[in-house]
C-alpha cells in the first residue's frame, strides 16, 4: 500500500483529493479509529514531578488575565501560587499539606487571609482515573487531552508528556508557559508574612471577604473531597 500510494496520488485529480479530504464519510472512520484505540489501551496522564516550577497564563471565564508562578514541592509537602493579576494586584497562595493555606499580599494593604481545608496540597497522581478523550492540538501542540470528573480538562503534549493547557468547568484556564522539573524555592522563601499571625486578623479578613469563587463551589461538595485537593493549587482567585 505504501509502495502504490505515490501512483495512486498522480493519479488523483484534485478534486477527488478535495472530496475525500471534506466528505463528512471521514468522521465517522476518525471516530471509529479513536474509539478502537481508546478501548485498548488510553495513555494515561504523567504523573506530576515531586518538584517543579511553572508559570502559567490563566484567563479566567470573564477575560481577567494573570500570570501565575506555581511552585510545585510535594516532598516538603508545600504549594504555592504567586499570582500577578494584569495590571493589578500581587497575590501570594502559600498551601501546606497540613490544610492550611496563607493567602497574603505585601503590599501596604497587607492582607492575610487563613483557610483550612480537609485535604493537602495535590498529589502528583491527582489525574489519575481520568477519561481519555484522544488527540487535539492546542497552543500550537498536539496533545493528549483527559477529563476528571466533569470538572478540568487537562491537555497534556504529546511528544514531552508535559502539560500545556488546562481548563477548568468555569472556563478558568491555564496555558503552560515554562516546567522546569525540579527546581525548587528556597526556604526563605515560604514563610507566611508576620501579618498573618496576628491575632483577629485572619478571622476578620476571611468574614469580609467571600471566598474565591472556585473554592466556594468546591468545597460545597464534601463528597468529592479529592476535587478539593485538585483544585487548590489553581483555585480562582479573582474574588480576593
Ligand atoms: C480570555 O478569555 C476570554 C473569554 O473566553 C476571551 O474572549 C479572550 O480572548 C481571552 N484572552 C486571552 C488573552 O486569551
Ligand atoms: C501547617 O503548617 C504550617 C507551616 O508549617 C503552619 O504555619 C500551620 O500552623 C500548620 N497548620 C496546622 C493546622 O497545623
Amino acid at each position: 500500500m505504501t509502495s502504490t500510494s505515490p501512483t495512486m496520488s498522480v493519479s488523483m485529480s484534485l478534486p477527488f483529493l478535495l472530496l475525500l479530504l471534506l466528505t463528512p464519510l471521514n468522521l465517522p472512520l476518525t471516530t471509529m479509529m479513536t474509539a478502537v484505540e481508546s478501548a485498548s489501551d488510553d495513555p494515561a496522564p504523567a504523573a506530576w514531578p515531586h518538584q517543579f516550577h511553572s508559570v502559567l497564563f490563566m484567563n479566567n471565564s470573564k477575560g481577567a488575565l494573570q500570570v501565575v508562578d506555581l511552585w510545585y514541592d510535594w516532598p516538603n509537602g508545600r504549594n504555592f501560587n504567586i499570582i500577578q493579576s494584569q495590571l493589578g494586584k500581587l497575590t501570594y497562595d502559600l498551601e501546606w499539606d497540613n490544610g492550611t493555606s496563607y493567602i497574603y499580599t505585601l503590599d501596604s494593604d497587607r492582607e492575610c487571609n487563613t483557610m483550612h481545608f480537609p485535604v493537602g496540597i495535590l498529589r502528583p497522581d491527582w489525574l489519575d482515573g481520568a477519561n481519555y478523550l484522544g488527540q487535539r492540538r492546542v497552543d500550537g501542540f498536539l496533545c493528549n487531552v483527559w477529563e476528571k470528573v466533569d470538572f478540568i480538562w487537562y491537555y497534556e503534549d504529546v511528544l514531552t508528556k508535559r502539560p500545556v493547557h488546562w481548563v477548568f468547568y468555569t472556563g478558568y484556564n491555564a496555558h503552560v508557559m515554562t516546567f522546569e522539573v525540579g527546581a525548587v524555592l528556597e526556604d526563605a522563601k515560604w514563610d507566611a508574612p508576620a501579618h498573618c499571625f496576628g491575632e483577629e486578623k485572619t478571622d476578620s479578613a476571611q468574614s469580609r471577604r467571600s471566598p474565591p469563587l472556585l473554592l466556594e463551589s468546591v468545597t460545597s461538595d464534601y463528597s468529592h473531597g479529592r476535587l478539593i485537593r485538585d483544585e487548590r493549587s489553581i483555585r480562582n482567585l479573582d474574588s480576593f
